[in-house]
């Protein structure tokens, strides 16, 4: 049996961007502790697909919801969607992202909006959409997904660094409002982990670098960012709050 300290059971997860990479490992994670999870990103199909994926072998209901996070109506729409068919939503994963590199001299107005509002704005939508509950509950678990970029910087990401950056500070604040409900908000900050994401925008030169600055030498696979998020998610992380955990295979402190 595993330990009571991770288990999930009777709780309701909704993980955004949870259609592949490391929105499905977590949600993945999450499933195998035993909780009802709810996913979401902009589509269906590729929704479907990772739903039964991630429930394959187990009991739990493993929902999905299609949700475009660029959008603030469709952000507070999925926030009482998933409410209703959870019946509450007691662990919230803001995991969808978006990275548009562009160098701070040729950010344009377009995608400086399109990346905050996704990365960022969403972010808030959503907590503040679905806090109201936990707090009734007294009980609630908020995990942005920042990144290394969000602790350190690196060239053409800007908006990226930005709101990555902002999200530590999001969680800060908000874990002191939201403490004294038992409700705790960290920040996991990946480093590289084998996803689309990095997949289309590194060339195989970038990629072995940044092995290379890893100290475990290798890139990660999305399901090592399941076992940091089941910490922050369940009864194991009780005490930790306010934090921006870095799960990078030691790139961060490789600085010269
Ligand atoms: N992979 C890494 O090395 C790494 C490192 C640090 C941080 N991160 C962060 O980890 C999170 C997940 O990244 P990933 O690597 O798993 O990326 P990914 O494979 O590209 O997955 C991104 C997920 O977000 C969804 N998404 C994107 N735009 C959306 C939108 N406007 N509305 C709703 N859903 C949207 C995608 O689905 P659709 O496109 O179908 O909507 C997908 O489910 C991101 O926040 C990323 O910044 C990743």
């Amino acid at each position: 049996m595993s330990s009571p300290l991770f288990d999930l059971t009777g709780k309701r997860a909704l993980i955004t961007g949870g259609s592949r990479g490391l929105g499905k490992a977590m949600a993945r994670g999450f499933a195998e502790a035993g909780a009802q999870v709810m996913i979401s990103s902009r589509s269906a199909e590729e929704l479907q697909a990772a739903a039964a994926e991630i429930a394959e072998g187990l009991t739990v209901r493993v929902e999905w919801s299609v949700a475009d996070m660029a959008d603030r109506a469709q952000v507070r729409a999925l926030a009482a969607e998933a409410e209703a068919r959870l019946g509450g939503v007691d662990i919230l994963v803001n995991n969808a992202g978006i990275n548009n590199p562009q160098a701070i001299d040729e950010i344009t107005d377009e995608v400086w909006d399109k990346n905050v509002e996704v990365d960022l704005t969403s972010v808030m939508g959503l907590t503040r959409a679905l806090v109201p509950g936990m707090k009734a509950r007294r009980w609630g678990r908020i995990i942005h997904i920042s990144s290394v970029l969000g602790v350190g910087g690196r060239l053409k990401r800007n908006v990226y660094c930005a709101c990555k950056a902002a999200l530590i500070g999001l969680a800060r604040a908000s874990a002191l409002d939201l403490g004294p409900y038992g409700i705790t908000v960290n920040c996991l900050c990946p480093g590289p982990f084998l996803t689309d994401m990095p997949g289309k925008l590194l060339n195989d030169e970038e990629k072995k670098y940044f092995a290379d600055r890893t100290a475990l030498k290798r890139w990660a696979s999305p399901r090592e960012l399941a076992g940091p998020a089941l910490l922050l998610a369940s009864e194991a992380g009780s005490y930790i709050t306010g934090e921006a955990l870095v799960v990078d295979g030691g790139a961060a402190i490789n600085t010269l």
